[in-house]
């Protein structure tokens, strides 16, 4: 098979961001640009000829197209065999689950996670090393260096390859793997979670629940380990079937987006557990009837009721957070006597602690929670750790969540999103609010008074890497906290990100509204950092 050399020019707008390359279809669709992506994620690894590649995706428009391309590219570059989800699909904690247990090279996972998809919207590629996490910095990085410098792409020249098909085909001199997307990851749950208790609450007659697949990539993975193997009844998943536009949703499993499902979680007769998951899989939201659980009190609960889930009975090795996710797990953490790690946004920062066997589980505010089983979050794993609690514990979610607060506390949080702003003036005001950090300290502001400001900086304790300029903090002597950063994300001009926490520990007040209980330090946020004067905004496109 004939292996062509292809003369390119670069592109320079090639930085991966929070997680990995975002960028339109359309963009995507320009001769090249792909290509050259790819060629320079090849260009920085090392030794990989002969070895194996998983790659897949969650399916959105331009999934199949762009799968041809990387094939065609792998075969040329040398590698031994890729390994495909059928359909081109694999959620993003089922790739990280292949890398692993099938001990490969490494991963391309094609996705733009909860971001829209279809012609005019969102596509994505990342590039997850062996330990099946996403690339650290250094790496992504790297690429983006390639990409600005890259000259020419080897592809080879062949038919397209069957993709719905299980079982082994020839490209060149490369093997093409079709495998079950769901098999190994719904396997890999069975040995973390207690099967039958959660057969037997399923089965019960006084239990039932719903999962939203938002149209997406979990779809038969929710259909596989909730309907089938749990048995579930017919009707639990909903919207099961994936779709390259996500049905023209945004799916995004957030009170905002998950319309239906928090409806249908309302009143006396809603079901007892509502759940959702986004585009790749990797996102949860978990609702109870009545009742929403933030994501950040949802993974200090998980690591507060570990010891009653069978993968993680033996206890945790430590627990992390990523900045802006609220200090609810660091009570919890303080309390079981581990570590609690503090790390930027983004899941690569995870990967060291997990690696280095520091953390078990881990989480942010995003709704992203995980544990050292993949090295990726994932949405179905936490829902199934809930359902697990539940099947134990045999109480609402509700009163799981409150007895929660009256033991450990609240931290009462809140995230206000001003989306697609003026990049100018997003940046704008995030510099002035950098500048300003080292006066702030000691400065009151109605009750208030704040205790130590700054940008954030984190050095990783394994590798002792240094990531700064990761959000500007603001930490009030209370306890309270706002803190500021820009989305590294988005598609499209620039989406401020404001987090607001407060911790509450009055009985009385425990259950209070968050806005209402935040309304001062919400108005403080918008004063402090001027956001109408540089945004132009007055009020936030999305509350969490
Ligand atoms: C967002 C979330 C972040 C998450 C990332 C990928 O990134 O805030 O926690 O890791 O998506 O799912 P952001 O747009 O804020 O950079
Ligand atoms: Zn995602």
């Amino acid at each position: 098979m004939e292996i062509q050399t292809i003369t390119t020019t670069p592109f320079d707008d090639q930085r991966p961001g929070t997680s990995g390359l975002r960028k339109k279809v359309k963009v995507f669709q320009t001769p090249h640009y792909l290509a050259n992506f790819v060629q320079s994620i090849f260009n920085v690894l090392e030794d990989y000829q002969g070895k194996t590649l998983v790659v897949g995706g969650d399916g959105r428009y331009y999934n199949r197209e762009a799968l041809q391309i990387i094939l065609k590219m792998a075969a040329a570059n040398g590698f031994g065999k890729v390994m495909v989800g059928r359909g081109g699909i694999l959620s993003t904690p089922a790739a990280s689950c292949v890398i692993r247990k099938y001990q490969t090279f490494g991963g391309i996972i094609l996705s733009a996670s909860h971001n829209p998809g279809g012609p005019d919207d969102d596509f994505g590629i990342k590039y997850n090393t062996a330990n099946g996490g996403p690339a650290p910095e250094k790496i992504t990085e790297a690429i983006y260096q390639q990409s600005r410098e890259i000259t020419q792409y080897l592809i080879v020249e062949a038919a397209d390859m069957d993709l719905d098909t299980i079982g082994e085909q020839q490209l060149g001199d490369m093997r093409v793997e079709i495998i079950d997307p769901v098999s190994d990851y719904a396997d890999m749950m069975e040995q973390l979670f207690d099967f039958d208790a959660m057969r037997s609450l399923l089965s019960s007659g006084s239990f039932s629940m719903r999962f939203d697949a938002m149209n997406a990539v979990t779809g038969p993975y929710a259909q596989e380990i909730l309907e089938t193997r749990l048995g579930a009844a017919a009707g639990t998943v909903l919207r099961g079937e994936p779709l390259p536009d996500f049905g023209g949703a945004h799916p995004d499993p957030n009170l905002a987006h998950a319309k239906e499902l928090v409806a249908t979680m309302t009143g006396a007769d809603a079901p007892d557990f509502g759940a959702a998951s986004d585009g790749d899989g990797d996102r949860n939201m978990i609702l109870g009837r009545d009742f929403y659980v933030t994501p950040s009190d949802s993974l200090a609960l998980l690591a507060a009721n570990a010891a009653l889930v069978p993968g993680y009975a033996e206890g945790l090795a430590g627990v992390a957070r990523s900045m802006p996710t609220s200090q609810a797990i660091d009570r919890v953490a303080a309390a079981l006597g581990i570590e609690c790690y503090e790390t930027p946004t983004g899941w690569k920062f995870f990967g060291n602690l997990l690696d280095a066997g520091r953390i078990t589980l881990c989480g942010e505010e995003s709704f992203g929670t995980g544990s050292d089983h993949v090295r990726e979050k994932d949405g179905l794993w936490a829902v199934l750790f809930w359902l697990n609690i539940l099947a134990v514990r045999k109480q609402p979610v509700a009163d799981i969540v409150h007895e929660h607060w009256k033991q450990y506390g609240r931290d009462v949080y809140t995230r206000h999103d001003y989306e697609g702003v003026s990049a100018d003036g997003a940046s704008a005001l995030m510099e002035q609010l950098r500048e300003r950090t080292g006066g702030l300290g000691g400065q009151s502001f109605g009750d208030y008074t704040v205790e130590l400001a700054d940008d954030f900086s984190y050095t990783d304790s394994v590798d002792n890497s240094v990531s700064s300029k990761q959000g500007i903090r603001i930490l009030f002597d209370n306890g309270a906290r706002i803190v500021y950063r820009l989305s590294g994300t988005g598609t499209e001009g620039a989406t401020l990100r404001v987090y607001i926490e407060q911790p509450e520990t009055d009985a009385d007040r425990l259950e209070h509204d968050p806005q209402e209980t935040l309304a001062e330090l919400i108005s403080l946020s918008a004063t402090i950092a001027e956001i109408e004067k540089f945004t132009g905004r007055t009020a936030p496109d999305v509350i969490t």
